[in-house]
């Protein structure tokens, strides 16, 4: 029984770590995990623990990358690894941060329901317990040295041969965190071939363009840039454009806009929806995202509103992501969405009455809400 009881858990820590699906159409993620692995063998490697700081613009592809890194290397720990993902957010949560520890504990040392005071307290457990470990760590989107503090606070916290991956949007957290730099990647953006070849995928549904449509092809992918977001959001808005004149239309519009002016980029495929689809996607950035889609339903359609559709049409813009949970024998549906649309949504809301907080139509922000509410 005790070599079955083994055989269970080894089989059930494998099963529970399913690879993450890296991206819908990957291009060029086997050179850049090959970077990252390079990096990871010959950078300062203090106290025999390896770490990567993974550092660029929201869009990038860190988080795509360090998934991939991710099922790469996770074999090899022997069930010890731990991805935490969009830690930025997470940790503004209440009690963001030790449920973030929780996690760890969780996912590396096997103990569930741990009951921790607070972070100081975390931090302890995890030292003690993990020094010895050989651990795989991932920490998603950092913005704040607290959160790297609370979840890796030293080298001497892991065993030797530990990998530690982390993704920011500053470098500066990486550097005050004594990340260093020969520890720091910066990975390109995609190169022409690469940006045809995801622009392709999502416009085309991976056929060839036919006529005018590859001359057109070529003027999009030049002007959308190498941003993988940005190549995705708006191959898809292509995708559902129907002749040669509305590419034309849609393609100068894009012309106009600056590539650092992401936001602006993404929202040509917000313009693009009709009136409900707007209506829910502006619903959801603002309020319903990890929320479960059964109960945004049940208040949409008690605002005689029917979304089904338009969540379809939301999901193949690559607007929204819906993630499909088990828990206790249930089937729950959950909603997601990349943080630049988050934000890009949030700043419609904004912008629709920037003065005037009672005739917003959405109040997003806690303090907003508060304000408001204390005025009456
Ligand atoms: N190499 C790639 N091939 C195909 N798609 C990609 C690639 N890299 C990123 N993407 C897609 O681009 C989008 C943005 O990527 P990702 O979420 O990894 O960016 P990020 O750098 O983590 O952004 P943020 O800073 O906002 O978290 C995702 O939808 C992802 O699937
Ligand atoms: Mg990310």
């Amino acid at each position: 029984t005790k070599l079955k009881r083994a055989v269970i858990e080894r089989v059930s820590t494998i099963l529970n770590k399913k690879p993450f699906e890296v991206a819908k159409h990957p291009v060029g993620i086997e050179t850049r995990v090959h970077d990252v692995k390079k990096m990871l063998e010959n950078g300062s490697n203090i106290n025999g623990v390896h770490v990567v700081g993974i550092h660029g613009m929201g869009g990038l592809g860190k988080t795509t990358i360090a998934k991939a890194v991710y099922n790469d290397l996770g074999e090899g720990f022997n069930g010890a690894t731990c991805f935490i993902s969009n830690v930025r957010e997470n940790a503004g949560q209440p009690n963001g941060l030790v449920n973030l520890q929780k996690q760890f504990i969780e996912d590396i040392l096997k103990e569930k329901n741990t009951f921790l005071r607070d972070v100081a307290q975390g931090k302890n457990v995890i030292k003690d317990r993990a020094s010895r470990k050989r651990v795989l760590l991932v920490l998603d989107d950092v913005d704040n040295i607290k959160q790297l503090d609370a979840l890796a606070g030293g080298r001497d916290w892991f065993g030797s041969g530990s990998v530690i991956i982390i993704t920011t949007r500053d470098e500066g957290v990486l550097l005050a965190h004594n990340v260093k730099q020969d520890e720091i990647y910066k990975p390109q953006e995609l190169n022409e071939d690469q940006s045809r070849a995801l622009f392709m995928f999502h416009a085309f549904d991976g056929e060839q363009p036919q006529g005018k449509y590859v001359q057109l092809s070529n003027e999009v992918v030049a002007a959308a840039g190498g941003l993988p977001l940005t190549v995705e959001v708006i191959g898809l808005l292509f995708s559902d454009k129907k002749n040669v004149q509305e590419w034309k239309d849609t393609l100068e519009k894009l012309k106009k806009i600056p590539p650092r002016e992401v936001q602006k980029r993404l929202k040509l495929s917000y313009d693009n929806l009709e009136d409900l689809e707007k209506k829910l996607f502006l619903d959801i950035s603002c309020f319903f995202i990890g929320e479960n889609r059964e109960n945004a339903t049940y208040m949409w359609e008690g605002c005689g509103w029917f979304p089904n559709a338009a969540i379809m049409v939301l999901v193949r813009r690559s607007l929204i992501k819906i993630r499909v949970i088990n828990k206790m024998d249930e089937k729950y549906e959950l909603f997601e969405m990349h943080d630049q649309i988050r934000d890009m949504g949030r700043a419609i809301v904004d912008e629709e009455c920037s003065r005037k907080l009672q005739k917003k139509s959405r109040l997003w922000n806690n303090q907003d809400s508060w304000d408001l509410l204390q005025r009456k």
